[in-house]
């Protein structure tokens, strides 16, 4: 069915009628309304589903993101699926898998949608200074490999400036924002499992220089950029000098060191 306002509504018949993916997003666990898709693939992960299954849900009622934040998730108007992971690799590699998601949702973006979408590190996807999707990785465990992990993500499509909190509209922003239309997710949800698919296997095969090198690429905020970072460590100030092969950011630092900052968020671009 298609609405004016929401585009036609995203269900496994709508996505599978793009889908171009081998693997992911062929096993869909679909709810009209539930708490967190992230808690449910975790659930399912644990309980032994296999890489690729996809849950994909209409509205959330606990939507997270990153930080203890919350994650506005209104009926119909955006994009909210997790995935299930099973990488087997050191778990210092999990960021490689959020930037993997924060690339193919740019790119998607872009072929779908022609919105100039940029990556604000570590995989805020934002249109110019405002934030258009989100992506959320988690682990359970803490076994030094990464047995199976979740990758979140949310994209604001339909939303109309007042669909959003009044003290997140100035930093939020949508596809039919940016480009006056409403659009069907399907087709965007498709093309984000396909370039996640394929950067996903190039860096699992130990080839991640191609993502990183795109990811740059994306990154609003490039080498030689003054910004803050914030994080777990407190907050720090430098000049961009780039990420590292885990995804670490580099930053130069007034008393002439590079320090290495593995989590956290730019807090300001100085
Ligand atoms: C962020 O803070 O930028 C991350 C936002 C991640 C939101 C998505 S929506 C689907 C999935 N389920 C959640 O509860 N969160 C992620």
């Amino acid at each position: 069915m298609k609405d004016a306002q929401t585009g036609e509504a995203l269900t496994p018949a709508s996505l599978q009628r793009h889908l171009r993916s081998a693997v992911f997003g062929h096993r869909i666990f679909y709810y009209p309304t539930i708490g967190s898709t992230n808690d449910r693939a975790l659930d399912l992960a644990s309980a032994g589903e296999p890489e690729g299954a996809l849950v994909l849900a209409e509205e959330q009622t606990g939507g997270r993101g990153r930080r203890q934040r919350t994650w506005e998730s209104r009926a119909s108007l955006g994009i909210y699926v997790s995935l299930v992971l099973r990488p087997g690799v050191p778990a210092t590699q999990a960021p490689l898998f959020t930037f993997t998601a924060a690339v193919a949702v740019a790119e998607a973006l872009r072929e779908t949608c022609r919105l100039p979408g940029g990556i604000k590190w570590p995989n805020d996807v934002v249109v110019g200074r405002r934030k258009v999707a989100g992506i959320l990785g988690e682990t359970r465990g803490s076994h030094p490999r990464i047995r199976e992990m979740v990758i979140g993500i949310g994209v604001n499509v339909n939303h109309a400036s007042e669909d959003f909190a009044v003290d997140v509209r100035d930093r939020a922003t949508s596809v039919r924002i940016e480009s006056g239309e409403c659009v069907d997710r399907a087709p965007i949800l498709a093309s984000i499992l396909e370039g996640f698919e394929r950067r996903y296997a190039r860096v699992l095969a130990g080839k991640p220089a191609e993502l990183l090198r795109e990811w740059e690429a994306l990154s609003v905020l490039p080498r030689g950029r003054r910004v803050a970072v914030g994080g777990p460590l407190g907050r720090c100030e430098g000049t961009v000098a780039g990420v590292d092969d885990e995804g670490a950011l580099l930053l130069d630092t007034p008393g002439g060191g590079t320090t290495r900052v593995p989590f956290g968020e730019i807090v300001e671009a100085l």
